[in-house]
C-alpha cells in the first residue's frame, strides 16, 4: 500500500469505493488510545470500539453487561489514539432493540461526545427500522449478521451460524434487508466462507468477515486476541500474529522478583540529590 493511501483519511465512502475495486478491507477492534495509535498508524481502515471490551477489557463474562456509559468512554479513548481510519463504536446491548428514540440518543451521544463517525449494532429484519431512524439523523450504521454476541443466549453458545440452509437462506435475506435500510457494511461472524462469498456478491455494500472466510471484501479481528494478550482459548479462526501474554507475565514475574529481592531500583533507576542540598536537609 503507497504512503498516499495510508494518509488518507477513511470514510464510508472509501468502503464503497475499495470494494468496487477489489482492494481488501483491514478492520481491527480497539478500546484506548495507545492501541488505537497502533492499529492507526499501521494503516487499517476500520477501528470498530467493539462491545467485546466487556469481556476483553472489562472482565465481564460476554458482552451483554456493557453500558452505554462504558462504551462512550472507550469509544473517547480511541479516538483521542486514531486520526485516518474509521471509527466505529458498538452500540451495547439494549441501547437499541427497545426503544429507537434511546438509539438515537445513544448513537448520537458516540458521535457528538464519543469521536466516532458510524455504529454497528445487531441483528437483521428486526434492527432495520432503527438503522433507517439512525441513517435519518446522519449517523451512518455498520450491521452485523452470523454470530452475533448479544444473542448469546438464544443461539445456546458461539457456534457458526448459517449451515442449514434455511438459516443461509435468513441470512441472505437479512443481508439485502440491512442494505436496502442503509447499512454501509456489514459484519458477517462465523459463517461458513460459501455463505459469506455468497452474501457478499448479493449484496452492494462491503462485508467485513470475522471467521467467515476470505470472500468477504474486508477482515476484522479482536486486537488483543490476534495480539496473544488474553489468558483463555481463542475461536478458531483467530490467528495469533504475536504472543504478548507471556512476554508481560515474564516482566512482572522479574520485577515481582527484584522488588522482592532489593534488586530494583538500583543505581540507573534512581535520583541522587547534590551533594550541598543534602548536607542542608
Ligand atoms: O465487539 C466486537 O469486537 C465485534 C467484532 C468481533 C466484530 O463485534
Amino acid at each position: 500500500m503507497s504512503r498516499m493511501t495510508i494518509s488518507k483519511k477513511v470514510t464510508t465512502r472509501s468502503l464503497l469505493d475499495m470494494k468496487h475495486k477489489g482492494e481488501n478491507i483491514v478492520a481491527l477492534t480497539a478500546y484506548d488510545a495507545p492501541t488505537a495509535a497502533l492499529v492507526n498508524e499501521a494503516g487499517v481502515d476500520v477501528i470498530l470500539v467493539g462491545d467485546s471490551v466487556a469481556n476483553v477489557k472489562l472482565g465481564y463474562e460476554n458482552t451483554l453487561p456493557v453500558t452505554p456509559e462504558e462504551m462512550l468512554h472507550h469509544t473517547k479513548a480511541v479516538a483521542r489514539g486514531n486520526s485516518r481510519a474509521l471509527l466505529v463504536a458498538d452500540m451495547p446491548y439494549l441501547s437499541y432493540e427497545i426503544d429507537a428514540l434511546e438509539a438515537l440518543r445513544v448513537a448520537g451521544r458516540f458521535v457528538k461526545e464519543g469521536g466516532a463517525e458510524a455504529v454497528k449494532l445487531e441483528g437483521g429484519i428486526e434492527v432495520a427500522p432503527v438503522i433507517k431512524e439512525l441513517v435519518r439523523i446522519n449517523v451512518p450504521v455498520m450491521g452485523h449478521l452470523g454470530l452475533t454476541p448479544q444473542a448469546v443466549n438464544k443461539l445456546g453458545g458461539f457456534k457458526v451460524q448459517g449451515r442449514r440452509p434455511q438459516e443461509a437462506d435468513k441470512m441472505l435475506t437479512d443481508a439485502r434487508i440491512l442494505e436496502g435500510a442503509g447499512v454501509f457494511a456489514i459484519v458477517l461472524e462465523a459463517v461458513p466462507e460459501e455463505l459469506a462469498r455468497e452474501i457478499t456478491k448479493k449484496v452492494g455494500v462491503p462485508t467485513i468477515g470475522i471467521g467467515a472466510g476470505k470472500a468477504c471484501d474486508g477482515q476484522i479481528l479482536v486486537v488483543d486476541d490476534m495480539l496473544g494478550m488474553g489468558a483463555g482459548p481463542v475461536p478458531k479462526f483467530v490467528k495469533r500474529y504475536a504472543d504478548l501474554r507471556p512476554a508481560m507475565l515474564d516482566a512482572i514475574k522479574r520485577y515481582t522478583a527484584e522488588v522482592r529481592a532489593g534488586g530494583f531500583p538500583g543505581p540507573d533507576h534512581t535520583y541522587t540529590s547534590p551533594s550541598k542540598t543534602r548536607a542542608s536537609q
